[in-house]
């Protein structure tokens, strides 16, 4: 009886490990992990929770065969690198970051051979029955580190998933990749935004985004495609023009020389959703204020039609994360320094005044 036990008790603990880190990726696997840029070595995905429940299972047997034997030496560092693998889970998935991913399966990787060069010395057969485990991870190690040095748009998230794919964006204008023109004069914005930074922001920035996209999706499927749909699904470089290019062309439409009332649709979702529509400037604002480096602040509608504050770094827009963007904050230096230099906060306060109202709620889909 406490053989048996010796085998079934780490078959369940690994097994049961391994069922939980899979619930953990549920929502990086349905959202994330198919946007990205993987190696052409990647198996197909049913391979992954076979090849991982036979290895749950080995690695149980392999501690098991040791325990039988009334040898506990390996108990610790079996249950630390099972640990470890569990963090991967996290670290990769729940956090979608790469980079940690390949941290974390490095020192796995240290201490299941750590695991394997301890066991030669007690006991052959466990050591053994670790090995495929091993040979496993070093495969996993190069799939990781692949997708870390080919995504490089791709790392920690700060928002979460919602399962709405559709938006309400006019796309238009974006079919054609070039941007739009803007809906009010170059010099109607001062002093929050002058002439110079429109000249600046709108005809340098933009176009460069919209150059080095057509020049980048030249022969590519891409060609085919439209903006946002470049969006959707590219990676790397594409990704970084084409949601620069997108989450610009909803900035410039979200700004007007004559604000007026807040249309009573909007307020109504705002008052709903923050409390009042201060709150909701006091937040967005704050994120705003608090985005570290450069990025987007963004009023945003889930599925359910529920507004939330959401903050992206650099290029990255929510719509990778299906949400509807109604209004978009750009505090990229770019956007500012000419007229307030490094005050962000002095061009946000100024923004308040030229934010549009009527683009944000003519994109609420509720
Ligand atoms: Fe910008």
């Amino acid at each position: 009886m406490k053989k048996t036990l010796a085998f079934v008790v780490p078959i369940v603990l690994a097994l049961t490990i391994g069922v939980f880190g899979s619930y953990m990726q549920t929502s990086a696997l349905e959202h994330w992990y198919p946007t990205l840029v993987k190696s052409p070595l990647t198996p197909p995905a049913i391979v992954f929770p076979i090849a991982w429940t036979v290895l749950y299972v080995l690695m149980g047997i392999s501690l098991g065969v040791m325990v039988a034997k009334g040898d506990m030496s390996l108990v610790r560092i079996w249950l630390l690198q099972l640990l470890v693998n569990f963090l991967w889970s996290i670290g990769f998935f729940t956090l979608r970051s790469p980079l940690m991913g390949l941290i974390i399966i490095l020192v796995l990787d240290v201490l299941v051979f750590a695991y394997i060069l301890y066991a030669i010395g007690h006991n052959r057969l466990a050591a053994w029955i670790f090995v495929p485990y091993m040979l496993w991870l070093l495969f996993a190690t190069y799939l990781t580190g692949y997708i870390y040095l080919n995504n490089d748009t791709v790392g920690y998230r700060t928002i979460n998933a919602a399962n709405i794919t559709n938006t309400n964006i006019n796309m238009s204008t974006a079919t054609q990749l070039s941007a739009p023109a803007l809906h009010y004069a170059a010099d109607a914005l001062a002093p929050t935004m002058s002439r110079e930074t429109i000249d600046y922001h709108y005809s340098r920035h933009l176009k460069g985004y919209f150059d080095n996209l057509n020049r980048l999706i030249a022969g590519t499927p891409y060609e085919n495609m439209n903006l946002e749909q470049i969006v959707m699904h590219s990676n790397g470089a594409i990704f970084n023009n084409a949601a620069q290019a997108l989450n610009h062309i909803l900035f410039f439409d979200n700004l007007t020389p004559s604000q007026g009332q807040m249309p009573k649709r909007l307020q109504q979702a705002i008052i709903r959703d923050f409390g009042s529509v201060e709150n909701f400037k006091e937040q967005f604002t704050a994120a705003a204020t608090s985005l570290f480096g450069s990025g987007w602040v963004w009023l945003v509608e889930d599925k359910s039609g529920k507004l939330s504050i959401v903050s992206t770094s650099n290029a990255d827009t929510p719509l990778r994360q299906g949400l509807n963007p109604l209004l978009v904050l750009d505090v990229w230096e770019h956007a500012y320094y000419i007229d307030h230099r490094n005050r962000r906060a002095d061009f946000i306060n100024g923004w308040w005044n030229i934010a549009n109202w009527q683009t944000a709620e003519e994109r609420l889909q509720q």
